[in-house]
């Protein structure tokens, strides 16, 4: 079996069987990760740089992860220690490096369409970390794999996307991922944060009402709000926020049945989640990181070999 692309740009180029065969991948690269030896010799002598051009903890580290997990060589650049700094443009950088013969690029950037501007003029094969408020279909492929590792298929499964709807480049690629699926996905958050026309755009429904939505879901996905993203005051403050958005504990025990609790982190404590709710059994948010390797290996060794 082979992906249909060459490039892992966005979850919207996927087709559901390519989906499929990266969560299966996936599966078994998690079985490897629980071996004493967690390192296979699939990418031997495949070159990939990790382009970070936007701040990153977890996405960097666990693609650097499993690029190691999978033996290939790794090259990290961060923007602000580059020559960004000197006025070089995206293409040059990205030509310069390719020019040292690197197979693989993993970019993450502000600009939404970088990865995909990339895609066009260089032959090597791209992997979007976040473009700007665009796409981040690798954490869009975790959150499916850990929804699925705890509660079985997605067909017909309830998902809510809760908070920061419109900057949220996680809450796009969930929406793309859920509904090629066959999930039903609810978006829900202050109307400011929502963007216009998404019901009929993307068939989603829309709850402005926290409690409403926790009670319809199974999986409840909570957003980080995007205050880098934001140019306007959107809300009026952060303890008001947390007061009709928060997911708070008293809130959970209000809704008569018990929901898995998602974040693609990093959380902040006290505002759009409590303490006493990330921390808790009904949290995955760590499960959620151990799956991004095993997820990732699975998307470096089916894009690898395939250049345009
Ligand atoms: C997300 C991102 O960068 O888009 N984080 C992540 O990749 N784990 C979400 C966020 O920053 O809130």
């Amino acid at each position: 079996m082979q992906l249909s692309i060459k490039h892992l740009l966005g979850i919207k180029d996927l087709i559901p069987q390519d989906i499929r065969l990266i969560l299966s991948t996936a599966k078994q690269f998690k079985e490897v990760l629980q071996r004493p030896i967690k390192k296979v010799p699939t990418l031997r002598d495949t070159t990939i740089i990790n382009l970070f051009y936007e701040n990153s903890t977890r996405t960097r580290i666990s693609f650097e992860l499993a690029e190691k997990r999978l033996s290939a060589d790794t090259i990290n650049f961060s923007a602000s220690a580059s020559s960004v700094s000197k006025g070089e443009t995206l293409l040059d950088t990205v030509n310069n490096v390719l020019s040292m013969k690197v197979d693989m690029v993993v970019i993450r950037h502000a600009a939404s369409g970088a990865p995909h501007f990339l895609a066009k003029h260089i032959p090597a094969a791209i992997i979007n970390a976040g473009d700007g408020i665009n796409e981040h279909p690798t954490q869009a492929l975790l959150d499916a794999y850990s929804i699925e590792e705890r509660i079985g298929s997605l067909e017909g499964k309830k998902i809510v996307l809760v908070g920061d709807i419109m900057h949220s480049r996680v809450a796009l690629s969930n929406i793309y991922l859920l509904k090629k699926m066959g999930a039903e996905v609810m978006v829900a958050g202050p109307p400011t944060l929502m963007p216009k026309y998404i019901e009929e755009a993307l068939q989603v429904k829309v709850e402005y009402n926290l409690q409403k939505a926790l009670q319809w879901c199974d999986v409840a996905n909570i957003l980080r709000i995007q205050l880098e993203r934001q140019s306007q005051v959107l809300f009026s403050s952060l303890r008001e926020y947390n007061l009709s958005y928060g997911v708070s504990r008293k809130l959970l025990d209000s809704i008569n049945k018990e929901i898995v609790i998602m974040h693609p982190g990093p959380i902040n404590r006290g505002v759009e989640i409590d303490s006493d709710v990330a921390d808790s059994h009904q949290s995955i948010i760590l499960q959620q990181v151990e799956n991004g390797v095993a997820v990732r290996m699975a998307v470096l060794y089916l894009l690898s070999g395939k250049t345009s």
